[in-house]
């Protein structure tokens, strides 16, 4: 743009160095040295980390001095063409980007459209010579955050602190942003995964309830319909004691049924009672050695409490049947303090916490999140220690409270 080049003060080009053109000028430490009568205090503990697009190292010099001056320590490098630009930005990041606005090679515009198209979230401020209005409000309206004249640098340290903070204030809301995106996303695949466990299990219920008791039942109406049949007749007991036989059957599976579903005992007898019971019939049905210790002195606690208790524990012992191969578990209910401490110790493989937490939160899979919830809800917390080899051990801790 040959007028807005006219426009801009001679100096900036006349101190051309023609070295400077063959590539990154990695200056910071040539120009601390030519600063030495500036007292810089710096503001913060980190470099700030200033990008100059100028052809002018006399320029940059002033610039930076002015930047000292303000109190920042600078960490600094001077490009001067495109080629040296898009290498400073693919090499390190930078806290800010100060650009004159005509450069032989290069001009705000372009440098601006360049870190643009990069999508780098860096403030990019044009200091110049004297440009006419036009040029300065078109590269505000491309996107710079300031236009400052190089004859009132004074104005630099204010918009540079200005353009840090927003920038901060950005990421920051950037960061909470995606916090809640995740947030979320996780909070939708706890959620879908909830409902299709429960739609499992509602079919695992009604083909339980269709084979087993619905045929159980239809035997029980067949035999009872030809022992009508058959008043009198010496076969008549062989068809009762079989209908008897199927009623029984069918009673007990009704109770596996509600009991998988929910122990009664939970209300009835309480947590330890349930416990030990739940352990007893994990033992027989997997071969595995389960040990049960309860403080004697526990009685009843609040049902909320109760019942988060028993799901964790539930479901570390469904866990420890499905994944640890152990041959020895542990589950030690005691009181410590105000606080209720369920540990379940297993002798199994052990696993990778963080890896399955992971997968876990991403919805793969349930019982560790639900077991963290579970305790959570009922104002309490859960430790997983795990390692390969060497067994798992779960421990909940949940607050007691006294029963109302
Ligand atoms: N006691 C354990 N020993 C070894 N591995 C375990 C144990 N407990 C959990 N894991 C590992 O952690 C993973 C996550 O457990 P989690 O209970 O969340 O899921 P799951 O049991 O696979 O499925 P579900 O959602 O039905 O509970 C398991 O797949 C398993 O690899
Ligand atoms: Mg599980």
């Amino acid at each position: 743009m040959p007028v807005l080049r006219s426009q801009i003060a001679i100096d900036s080009f006349k101190r051309v160095n023609p070295k400077l053109s063959s590539g990154i000028d990695r200056s910071a430490s040539m120009l601390a040295e030519r600063d030495e009568g500036v007292d810089a205090a710096p503001v913060d503990a980190e470099l700030l980390r200033v990008l100059i697009i100028d052809d002018s190292e006399d320029d940059a010099f002033l610039v930076l001095r002015e930047l000292r001056r303000g109190g920042f320590q600078i960490a600094s490098e001077r490009v001067v063409d495109a080629a040296t630009l898009r290498a400073a930005l693919a090499h390190k990041s930078w806290h800010i980007i100060i650009c004159d606005y005509a450069l032989p090679r290069l001009n705000a515009l372009a440098a601006l459209r360049l870190v643009q198209h990069l999508a780098l979230d860096v403030p990019f401020l044009v200091v110049s010579g004297r440009v006419g209005e036009d040029a300065a409000a078109e590269v505000m309206r491309a996107g710079a955050q300031d236009f400052l004249l190089k004859d009132e640098l004074s104005r630099l340290t204010p918009a540079v602190h200005r353009e840090l903070r927003e920038t901060r204030m950005r990421r920051q809301s950037r960061a909470a942003s995606q916090q809640a995106r995740d947030a979320n996303a996780q909070v939708h695949a706890l959620s879908t995964r909830m409902l299709e466990i429960q739609e499992a299990e509602r079919r695992l219920i009604a083909t339980e309830l269709h084979d087993d008791i619905g045929q159980a039942l239809t035997a029980l109406k067949f035999h009872i319909d030809a022992a009508r049949r058959k008043l009198g007749t010496p076969n008549l007991p062989a068809m009762l004691d079989e209908a008897a036989r199927i009623a029984e059957q069918t009673l007990t599976k009704l109770r596996d049924i509600s009991l998988a579903l929910r122990p009664a005992q939970l209300d009835d007898l309480g947590l330890v009672a349930t416990l030990r019971w739940h352990a007893d019939r994990q033992a027989t049905a997997t071969g595995t050695d389960i040990k049960f210790f309860a403080d004697a002195g526990l009685g009843r606690l609040d049902s909320g409490l109760e019942t988060a208790c028993f799901r964790v524990a539930q479901e570390a012992l469904t866990n420890i049947a499905k994944h640890a191969k152990a041959n020895q578990v542990s589950i030690e209910l005691i009181v410590e303090g105000d606080a209720l401490l369920l540990a379940i110790r297993d002798d199994g493989v052990g696993f990778d916490t963080e890896a399955a937490l992971r997968l876990a939160a991403s919805g793969a899979s349930l019982g560790l999140v639900s077991m963290r919830e579970r305790a959570t809800l009922a104002g309490g917390e859960l430790s997983i220690e795990s390692a390969s080899g060497h067994g798992t051990h779960i421990q909940a801790r949940f607050p007691l409270r006294p029963l109302i």
